[in-house]
């Protein structure tokens, strides 16, 4: 984070600490409860949100060396990543050519190719088609059409994003532009040099968005975490800034009043503080102290009322040592914990409400700005008419 804007924000959360306010948003935003709960609401987020928009996949030390290779399902589109002999990252839909079986699985490293599991079509990392056993039965097609589909991929700032759909060309992603002014504030968290500790998956029966929801505002800290981090933060206290559909919602530790000195606080700024980013869509990125959490949701199969949170944890040490790994497992733990048996369990009796219409409407109060502009970019993002 640049110094400026460390300034500015200790500056703003100094005032809403000594005013007792917190950011608002101009006025009360509603939304139809439909948009949490309807089949035809899920159908048009999977086709524009989760195939047409950058979606952040991870962080580049999860493919450190040539021929690594990453899986990953969750957006509705077999993906799989590639790190090439010359440094570069592709990516392609992980489906062969042959008949559309994965051509791999999970994470790992492949030296030169990797062979179909169904009737063994090779592929170079580049995804060209290297091989067909029984060549002479496919004696009409042009091997060169039959590599794995490209779809656009960015590496920047130590971060990957993809978009799902092979028809928008490979060069399709400005993700300057995207980040809508977030870029050289990422620049400066230097994660190129972080470590990726565990990925975690949980299906709750709650609709994507809400998963989303429960980071963005900290209203119901008090209330509804009175024992785990209601008592380190304050409530109804956070700043709010936009950044095209992306968000920056900076929260507040109680040990930030304890520092009277702006120099201090500026340089110890993320003890005192937590900070929230919505990446658009999907994503929450969530920096604090001396680590990062990346939760990523997706909706369930064809099922507006369950989703799953992808939970990935990086740390900027490689964890090494048993004291450090039990150390670390405590804290993803702890991350789960919170969310699991408190934000969750709420959650899920909400969206029964949700499915039988009850209520009408949800609100967003004005104290919480960045569910209003996430629920207004996500209607902007899908062509929905401007209310
Ligand atoms: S489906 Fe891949 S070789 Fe047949
Ligand atoms: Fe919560």
């Amino acid at each position: 984070m640049q110094p400026e804007t460390r300034q500015q924000l200790i500056a703003q959360i100094r005032s809403h600490l000594a005013n007792e306010t917190t950011a608002m948003s101009d006025a009360v935003f509603t939304n139809p409860v439909t948009a949490y709960a309807s089949n035809e609401r899920l159908e048009l987020e999977r086709q524009t949100l989760f195939r047409n928009f950058p979606l952040l996949l991870g962080l580049s030390c999860q493919l450190p060396d040539p021929g690594d290779y990453l899986t990953d399902d969750y957006s509705g589109t077999p993906l799989l990543l590639v790190r090439q002999p010359d440094g570069t990252l592709a990516a392609f839909i992980n489906a062969c050519g042959h008949r559309g079986a994965p051509i791999a699985e999970g994470t790992g490293n492949k030296k030169s190719s990797f062979t179909c599991p169904y009737h063994a079509w090779t592929y170079a990392l580049d995804g060209q088609l290297l091989r067909i056993p029984g060549e002479a039965g496919f004696a009409d097609i042009n091997k060169h059409e039959y590599g794995l589909r490209p779809i656009p991929v960015v590496e920047k700032y130590g971060m990957i994003w993809v978009i799902p759909n092979p028809a928008k060309g490979v060069e399709a992603i400005d993700i300057d532009d995207y980040l809508g002014g977030l870029a050289q504030e990422y620049k400066s968290f230097s994660f190129e040099g972080y470590h990726h500790f565990a990925t975690r998956l949980i299906e709750p029966k709650i609709n994507w968005k809400m998963g989303i929801d429960g980071f963005l505002e900290t209203y119901h800290l008090r209330v509804l975490h009175p024992k785990t981090v209601g008592p380190l933060y304050h409530t109804n206290l956070a700043t709010s800034d936009a950044f095209g559909f992306n968000h920056r919602m900076v929260a507040v530790r109680k040990t930030f009043a304890e520092v009277s000195d702006d120099a201090e606080l500026e340089k110890d700024f993320l003890q005192h503080t937590i900070e929230l980013y919505t990446l658009f869509p999907n994503t929450m990125f969530v920096y604090q102290m001396d680590h990062l959490e990346v939760w990523r949701l997706f909706p369930s199969d064809n099922n507006p009322n369950q989703c799953k949170m992808v939970l990935s944890m990086y740390t900027p040490e490689p964890v090494s040592g048993d004291s450090a790994q039990r150390h670390w497992d405590n804290n993803l733990r702890l991350a789960l914990d919170t969310v699991e048996a408190e934000d969750l369990p709420l959650g899920e009796k909400m969206q029964r409400g949700y499915r039988r219409g009850n209520p009408k409407e949800v609100t967003y109060g004005r104290n919480e700005p960045a569910l209003a502009h996430f629920h207004r970019s996500l209607e902007q993002a899908m062509g929905l008419p401007d209310r």
